[in-house]
């Protein structure tokens, strides 16, 4: 079952250097104006690596990759080996590139498809999908598809409806970019991860949004 988001998948087919910048110092002016102004954003960033630890030879899959940031840093932090997803060839070439340049290009593996069509052929400790959920129409096939791959750790971020925060950028993403975003409740999360067969997670609430983390044994 293909994923029913071709806004999502041609806006960021268009914007891998403006989303890198998140991450990038290259411009330091625009590094600390978005420190500042997505402040939930660096927060998950740190979270998801103080969630795993130490991570010695973890396979990990990284859902939506997008410039293959946590990808990245999971390689540096010691992962095994990473996969790296995304449906915008662009965010999977700048990822490819980086990891180049960052010299762990030998353990990461970047594939261009959409997750919900894709085989995986092989286990994962940790699973990531950080920025994604915000696009999906239908989360519940995706919770189902990732709960099939058995990982130790579940790692995700969803967005929150916030009066100022959620309307600007409903806007912002609907009108202006043509890129429909869904918004999530702590009911709503709930029933997904039980539906999907979690049984043990958490669910962290931010100004912006939650972070789901979810165990398996
Ligand atoms: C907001 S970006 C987040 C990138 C990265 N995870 C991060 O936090 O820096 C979301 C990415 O998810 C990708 N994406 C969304 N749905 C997807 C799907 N079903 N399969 C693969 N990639 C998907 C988009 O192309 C986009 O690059």
């Amino acid at each position: 079952m293909q994923s029913d988001t071709p806004g999502a998948k041609k806006y960021f087919n268009r914007v891998p250097k403006q989303w890198d910048a998140l991450y990038s110092h290259e411009n330091p002016l625009k590094y600390l104006i978005n420190k500042w102004l997505r402040k939930g954003l660096y927060w998950r960033y740190q979270l998801v690596f103080e969630q795993c630890g130490t991570i010695p030879e973890a396979k990990v899959l990284d859902i939506g990759c997008g410039t293959g940031r946590y990808s990245i840093e999971f390689a540096k932090r010691g992962a095994g080996r990473i996969v790296g997803i995304d449906f915008a060839p662009s965010m999977v070439d700048f990822s490819r590139e980086i990891a180049r340049q960052m010299e762990v290009a030998d353990k990461c593996e970047f594939i261009c498809g959409d997750f919900m069509t894709h085989q995986f052929e092989e286990p994962f400790d940790i699973i990531l999908a950080v920025g994604v959920f915000d696009y999906v129409k239908d989360p519940g096939p995706m919770f189902k598809k990732i709960a099939q791959l058995k990982p130790r750790k579940f790692l995700a971020s969803f967005p929150k409806f916030t009066l100022v925060w959620g309307t600007q950028r409903a806007i912002r993403y609907y009108w202006i970019k043509k890129c429909p975003i869904y918004n999530y409740t702590e009911e709503k999360l709930t029933n997904l991860y039980r539906e999907a067969g979690f049984s043990d997670f958490q669910i962290i609430s931010y100004e912006k949004g939650f972070f789901g983390i979810a165990t398996t044994k």
